[in-house]
């Protein structure tokens, strides 16, 4: 039997947001049955696994980032034993399945806060980030949620402030506490034990906090606010020195890596929010004994041009050692990349190169739902919006309602995604509907058909898996890398811009790869790349 235990290096992963993505039930929410009875479609697409986002029990004030009970399925969702059945059926078409684990903080439901916050006493009393207020009453630190507001909210039973990073309904679990540690990697094993092969890792540069508190100092004047949160939302104003990346998480991570290493063939992706995001990527993934991979927000917030890629790419390189990188365009807390960096222009053409870059870049991969499809942000009304942080932040920052509306499968009522005359939980958005499974799956030249071209091209040549990448000098418009293992070596080269162009090419090559569908004319050593084309070349 093939070794598979190390599927995850080079693996593209897609991510499914359960609420949007099929509703089996008929009550405006997408379900673990309605992802079963799409897994076939999933497996289609040829990748290697799934990304499932929270479906545990929860009051759902974060939509499921905010959990009640770690080792149960919210009814909205079903049952463990939906989600057995989804396991089952993922891994017959050879799909791994990944959850999301949120462990950074809690629901202000789970029952471990309810015991905490009931007095100073008590035997969790020391769970979660408790601190006295200052002598004026005022917070502890200047520490802010990124949610909006202090990260601090005052209770009156423990006349107390407790942390939270995100809304007040999500307590930051103390992590100094031994007994939280334990506590939290025991839910993971159980999920282990069901047979799952990987976690997301929530916010997993989160759970630590400086013990004494210290303030946050202001990002100086004229300096770059580094961290991936909109522009309008204050936390960016700070720089984050004591409230995350604390140095003690690498210990914790060691510790999570060897619960992993009892379940071979398992992974970790962990999700990283720092002012220094690539190099913390760099430290949590290197040396093989923390997490296996780690994604930043430098591709998912990246303004788009060729030399903004070169630059992230050559920083991760020059930081990278045996680092493992996961990079992702799209996800369920970004403006979907087909609008962020398509916007007005060709809607096809464009997330087809986009993906066709991605996929061949050095590390694994996620790709969102929908991404497949090319789909563009949704507008949501504001009378519509469920997102607390939209709301917090509107009209500069309308939330992130608007790349999780659900997935259009046919150019029907509500996109197919729900029973006809049930309203679902956000609206479909009209113009996605042109755009649907149905009407792009056998449309040879649509973005769907090219996903699955361009994940075949991918997995044909181990290259482009689990090559090193050296970035070449294909002119300023241009991306160009080479990508390398054993003898197999392939330069790619990407126009990701309206207007057709033009290069030297800094090496010889011998044949070009097809398959993929993207066209681009040679004569000699000159490359013309028309608009929106990518070509593979054999050195
Ligand atoms: C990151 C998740 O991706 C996001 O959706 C969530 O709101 C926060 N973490 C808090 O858990």
């Amino acid at each position: 039997m093939q070794d598979n235990t190390f599927w995850w290096r080079g693996g593209v992963i897609y991510q499914i947001y359960p609420r949007s993505f099929m509703d089996a039930n008929g009550d405006g929410i997408g379900d673990l049955a309605g992802i079963t009875d799409k897994l076939d479609y999933v497996a289609s697409l040829g990748v290697d696994g799934i990304w499932l986002s929270p479906f545990f029990t929860s009051p759902m004030l974060d939509f499921g980032y905010d959990v009640s009970d770690y080792r149960d399925v919210d009814p909205m969702f079903g049952t463990l034993d939906d989600f057995k059945a989804l396991l089952e059926k993922a891994h017959s078409l050879g799909l791994k399945v990944m959850i999301d684990q949120v462990i950074s903080h809690t629901s202000d439901q789970h029952p471990w806060f309810q015991e905490s916050r009931a007095d100073r006493t008590n035997p969790k009393a020391d769970w979660y980030v408790w601190a006295d207020p200052k002598p004026d009453g005022t917070p502890p630190n200047n520490w802010l949620s990124i949610f909006g507001g202090a990260a601090w909210t005052f209770d009156s039973r423990r006349r107390q402030y407790y942390l939270h990073n995100f809304l007040t309904s999500q307590p930051d679990l103390n992590f100094h506490h031994p007994e939280v540690r334990q506590a939290q990697l025991d839910n993971m094993r159980f999920w282990l034990e069901l047979g799952v092969d990987g976690f997301r890792l929530d916010t997993v540069n989160f759970y630590f906090h400086d013990a004494e508190l210290r303030d946050n100092p202001p990002v100086p004047a004229g300096e770059a606010k580094t961290l991936g949160a909109p522009d309008a939302n204050p936390y960016t104003w700070q720089r984050h020195v004591y409230d995350l990346s604390r140095p003690e998480n690498l210990d914790f991570l060691k510790q999570l890596r060897a619960l992993m290493d009892e379940f071979p063939g398992t992974t970790t992706v962990g999700e990283i929010g720092d002012d220094n995001p690539l190099a913390r990527m760099a430290e949590y993934t290197a040396g093989g004994d923390k997490l296996h991979m780690a994604y930043t927000f430098d591709l998912l917030n990246a303004p788009r041009s060729a030399a903004y890629l070169r630059e992230v790419l050559e920083r991760f390189q020059r930081l990278a050692g045996d680092a493992w990188p996961c990079w992702a365009l799209s996800n369920h807390d970004v403006v979907r990349s087909a609008t962020r960096w398509g916007a007005d222009e060709d809607p096809v053409a464009y997330p087809k190169v986009a993906l066709a870059m991605l996929f061949s870049l050095r590390g694994s991969v996620c790709l969102y739902q929908g991404e497949e499809l090319g789909l563009m942000e949704a507008e949501v009304p504001f009378e519509r919006i469920q997102d607390p942080y939209g709301k917090v932040l509107w009209p500069e920052f309308k939330g992130r309602d608007g790349c999780r509306t659900p997935m259009p499968w046919e150019n029907a009522e509500h996109g197919g995604f729900t029973a006809a005359g049930v309203e679902p939980w956000l609206p479909v958005e009209t113009r996605q509907l042109p755009l649907a499974v149905a009407a792009q799956q056998d449309a040879p030249a649509s973005v769907l058909s090219a996903t699955r071209r361009l994940l075949a091209l991918r997995s044909a040549h181990p290259a482009l898996v689990e090559g090193d990448l050296q970035l070449v000098d294909v002119g300023e418009e241009l991306l160009g890398f080479v990508r390398e293992t054993g003898d197999e070596r392939i330069l790619c080269v990407f126009n990701l811009t309206g207007e057709a162009r033009e290069t030297r090419l800094p090496i010889p090559v011998s044949e070009a790869l097809d398959g993929h569908g993207f066209t681009h004319e040679r004569d000699g050593e000159i490359l013309r790349l028309p608009p929106y084309q990518a070509a593979w070349f054999v050195l």
